[in-house]
């Protein structure tokens, strides 16, 4: 951390460094460690995460009881889709217990499907839709317009600070300062930091978790309870989330605060990393960038093909609610299993050329998003974020091209992957 944080400041740039050094992991291929594995046995019987030195959101839970890995692409479906047997209440242990109140990850079975009534309609495309405007103006206006004369850019920069100002603006918070944001891009990603498996790391990022926690909370807290007391207006996220109704449930105050600061991490450094990937991937595959620019319809299939093949959280964990069985092999009550999503999006009998980059195979689902009841709500925004930056890039950069005299981005990590820095130039 930086020397120059104070007790409500932490360094937006030293804080994603953070992250992505406790996700990073060992050095290993993660794919080709997948690939070895899926071939020998469909099941691990173990903790198959810990060789890559990363954390699960097993959190401090890992370890403590049988635990095992999965990597075909019909298991993986066949647990995520399945809430009943594989819960996700655990989590509230591991990295949920940096939150409280509303944490719809760490939900099961009848109250989370109806909190995710409740909250899904803001997410969904028809009113995600309504900010596609709004997000194409801060993205060309506050921070692609002014670098255009530069020639050069290092777009990580702009990558990791555009999902907390979009958010910030789809939050509702005032626009009278809006460099506001990157304080809380910070605490987001204090937030993710606090899950660390080094016990020695464990007190500081636990420390600056709690710091973002709370300041996190103040903030929000000044914007909901400002526009309760106006009556709710708004097609924000804020909005929507004080007049949602579902089978008579409502939100209060505590409630509306807790989720929409779980917003922030969840759409903040995910989206920063799928960026990276998508223009890492775009820029480096021979002829794509030429298709992509004369035709930007292929932009969602880019980001569907990159979701599979480089998916940014590579595994998800869920705990057995009852015993089941995987090709012969038991897994008792109260298991740990984790879904290697990195391996079922490459699996062999579900995709053709699994390890081929290639945007026009016929679409698919895979688990880059997750899958089923936990799928991840705010998907229809990281991808509107995205097309929208790409299409602009496209528009404003002529001729961007990765810069020769930089190192060519490798996107990395154990648990969450991305690129560190995307150098580019144009003319
Ligand atoms: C490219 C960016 C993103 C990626 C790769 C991503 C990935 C995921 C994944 C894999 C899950 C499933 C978790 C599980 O099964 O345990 C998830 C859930 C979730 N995501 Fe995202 N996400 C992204 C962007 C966003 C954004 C922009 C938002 C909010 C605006 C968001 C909010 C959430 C929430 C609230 C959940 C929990 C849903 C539930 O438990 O029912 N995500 N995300």
């Amino acid at each position: 951390m930086s020397d120059k944080r104070t007790e409500t400041e932490i360094d937006l740039k030293s804080a994603y460094a953070a992250v992505s050094k406790t996700y990073l992991g060992t050095s290993l291929d993660i794919h080709a460690v997948c690939r070895e594995q899926r071939l020998k046995s469909p099941v691990y019987e173990g903790d198959f995460i810990t060789q890559f030195g990363v954390p699960t959101n097993a959190g401090i839970q890992q370890g403590t009881r049988p635990t095992f890995a999965l990597f075909k692409y019909k298991d993986v479906m066949a647990v995520l889709r399945d809430g009943n047997t594989y819960t996700s209440g655990f989590i509230a242990e591991g990295l949920g217990a940096f939150f409280d109140g509303l944490v719809i990850l760490a939900m099961d079975g009848e109250p989370h499907r109806k909190v995710r009534a409740l909250l899904q309609p803001a997410f969904m495309p028809e009113n995600v839709n309504k900010w596609r405007g709004q997000i194409d103006e801060v993205i060309r206006k506050d921070f692609l317009e002014p670098l255009v004369s530069q020639k050069k850019a290092d777009l990580m920069q702009f990558g990791l600070e555009l999902p907390i100002r979009i958010m910030y603006a789809l939050m509702g918070f005032p626009s009278d300062d809006p460099s506001k944001y990157k304080q809380y891009a910070a605490w987001a990603l204090a937030m993710v930091g606090g899950n660390q498996i080094d016990p020695a790391k464990m007190a500081e990022a636990r420390q600056n978790a709690g710091i973002a926690v709370k300041g996190l909370y103040d903030a929000i807290q000044d914007v909901v309870v400002r526009r309760r007391a106006e009556g709710s207006p708004g097609d924000d996220v804020v909005g929507r989330l004080l007049r949602a109704e579902f089978e008579g449930r409502t939100l209060d105050d505590h409630e509306v605060i807790t989720f929409t600061r779980s917003l922030l991490p969840a759409a903040g450094e995910t989206t920063t990393r799928m960026f990276s990937s998508v223009m890492a991937l775009l820029l480096t595959t021979p002829g794509l960038l030429e298709r992509v620019r004369s035709d930007r319809s292929l932009i969602a299939k880019l980001m569907d093909e990159t979701a599979r093949y480089e998916p940014v959280a590579t595994f998800k964990v869920r705990e057995t609610a009852k015993d089941v069985e995987f090709h012969g092999v038991k897994i008792h009550k109260g298991s740990f299993v984790q879904c290697m999503v990195v391996s079922a999006n490459r699996d062999e009998e579900a995709f053709d050329n699994p390890d081929e980059f290639d945007i026009d195979r016929k679409l698919k689902p895979a688990f880059g998003f997750g899958f089923g009841p936990h799928m991840c709500i705010g998907q229809f925004i990281a991808k509107v974020e995205i097309s929208c930056s790409i299409n602009a890039i496209l528009d404003l950069f002529p001729n961007i091209r990765l810069d020769p005299s930089q190192p060519t981005p490798v996107i990395e990590g154990a648990q969450l992957r991305g690129v560190a820095s995307l150098p580019v130039i144009w003319d």
